[in-house]
């Protein structure tokens, strides 16, 4: 049954987990209200890590208070449906506004209410070769995904936009392109983690998302002291949140996530592609980066 519900269904072109299209208008007519964050993000991108983050800052860099559940239950998930357990939209539904959510969905997709009432998006991008090793390693152990099957094989069906929540390409394009009209701060994973300031500009040796997080509280309309900055620095960083039950995902059955094949919190680098793409797969790739991101000032900075 289990599988039956996570198996994926297209909704208007898009991959998604079947019981999330059985609820499509549950989740279409979620009414967001004006003051909601909701965090956005392609699978894989830092989502967790951005989820922790602003959890920290909303607790005033107060850990226990982000003990209080594990990280999936804090911001609900507002497409997930998995019954008979309460879906994202009710459990929402069931906590004092204004919300912090999050979703995996791409622009066209978003319930309406979330534009009609000019909430803020908190967007994390990662580039997309990185994005693809993480999910490949992500569906080897996510028992309730459909098998990646070969590297080789996980190479097409990525780039062909054949796996849950769609297209990266497509995902991140529809972000960047409304980022302007709403109230969107975008975020780069490459830049939280500080190995690069940005698309043009050198690398700096560095690893500090100071920067980064002060953006965040800043967007949020928070000013925290430095010592609380730094400490969320700290307790964000990518060897705390793997140790961490509450963030790790060791809370979950390994029947749902085999953590033995491949641990949730993987290794948090930028960069990993390089140990998985071959010379011949790198040039292909970069030639389709090239025509689908056309025209999109983002680079993404693919050397790294
Ligand atoms: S999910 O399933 O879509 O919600 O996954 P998501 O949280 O978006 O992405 C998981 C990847 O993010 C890495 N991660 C981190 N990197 C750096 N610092 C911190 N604190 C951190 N927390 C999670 C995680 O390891 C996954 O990336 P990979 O490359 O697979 O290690």
């Amino acid at each position: 049954e289990l599988g039956r519900q996570l198996q994926l269904r297209e909704v208007g072109g898009i991959l998604l987990q079947a019981a999330t299209v059985d609820n499509w208008s549950e989740i279409q007519n979620f009414e967001a209200k004006p003051d909601d964050l909701l965090i956005c993000t392609y699978p894989k991108s830092g989502t967790t890590w951005i989820q922790e983050i602003v959890d920290m800052i909303e607790q005033n860099g107060d850990v226990a208070k982000c003990q209080r559940a594990i990280i999936q239950h804090r911001h609900p998930f507002i497409e997930w449906a998995r019954p008979p357990q309460p879906s994202g939209v009710e459990k929402a539904n069931t906590m004092p506004s204004p919300w912090t959510l999050r979703t995996h969905l791409p622009t066209q997709l978003l319930p309406p209410s979330f534009w009609e009432n000019n909430c803020k998006f908190l967007y994390v991008a990662r580039n997309a070769k990185d994005c693809m090793v993480s999910y490949y390693h992500f569906q080897r152990m996510n028992q309730v995904l459909p098998d990646p099957g070969t590297w080789e094989a996980y190479f097409e069906t990525f780039i062909s936009g054949k796996v849950g929540w769609g297209s990266w390409f497509d995902h991140v394009k529809g972000w960047w392109e409304i980022k302007d009209r709403y109230q969107v701060l975008f975020l780069f994973y490459e830049d939280m983690k500080r190995v690069s300031k940005g698309p043009s500009e050198e690398p700096l040796q560095t690893q500090d998302p100071k920067c980064e997080i002060q953006k965040v509280v800043q967007f949020m309309g928070k000013s925290l002291d430095e010592t609380v900055l730094d400490k969320i620095v700290q307790e964000t960083s990518f060897e705390k949140m793997k140790e961490n039950p509450m963030t790790n995902r060791s809370t979950v059955p390994k029947f749902i996530l085999d953590q033995s094949i491949s641990p949730f919190m993987r290794k948090g680098t930028v960069g990993d592609w390089k140990n998985h793409f071959t010379v011949t797969q790198n040039e292909r790739f970069d030639e389709i980066y090239r025509q689908k991101m056309e025209g999109i000032s983002i680079n993404f900075c693919m050397e790294l």
